[in-house]
């Protein structure tokens, strides 16, 4: 059966550039281009092209979300501390309707109580936290079952 490609947008928030080198006892010692490369060849083995995108700023994020429409056919977002307060970000995957799944290296529920609300979690497709770098290929791997399942 041919399986249809999809377009796929991975998206990383402020301080995510310093992973590998970043409190590795909570976030792992894989850097972000680590992680990255890796997805990038399971995504190839999907039939899934990815796209990679990191900022520091809330603006750039926003901008870039606004910049799915038409491009890409879902993402996956680790938004950082933005997560807990970006209600700009959330707007945006509302104004293109790009379906998304939410990603967190750690457990933020297991942290401090200010990561516990995940202002964009509700208009996610789904959550992944606590589960290191794997939680990127989980999020890969339900977001284009979720995609593929959804297209006619
Ligand atoms: C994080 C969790 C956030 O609370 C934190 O601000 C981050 C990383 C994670 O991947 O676990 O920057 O999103």
């Amino acid at each position: 059966m041919k399986v249809d490609t999809l377009r796929v947008a991975v998206i990383n928030g402020p301080n995510l550039n310093l992973l590998g080198v970043r409190e590795p006892a909570i976030y792992g010692n894989e850097s972000l281009d680590q992680i990255e490369t890796r997805l990038a060849g399971i995504a190839a083995e999907m039939n899934v092209t990815l796209s990679f995108f990191q900022s520091n700023g809330e603006g750039e994020l926003v901008t870039e979300v606004q910049r799915l429409r038409g491009a890409a056919d879902g993402a996956i977002i680790n938004a950082g501390a933005y997560a807990h307060s970006s209600i700009a970000l959330r707007d945006a995957f509302d104004a293109v309707s790009v379906p998304f799944v939410e990603v967190h290296l750690s457990n933020v529920h297991a942290r401090e109580p200010e990561r516990h609300r995940l202002v964009l979690a509700g208009h996610a497709v789904g959550v992944i936290c606590g589960l290191g770098s794997y939680g990127y290929e989980a999020a890969l791997r339900g977001l284009a079952s979720h995609l593929r399942a959804a297209k006619p």
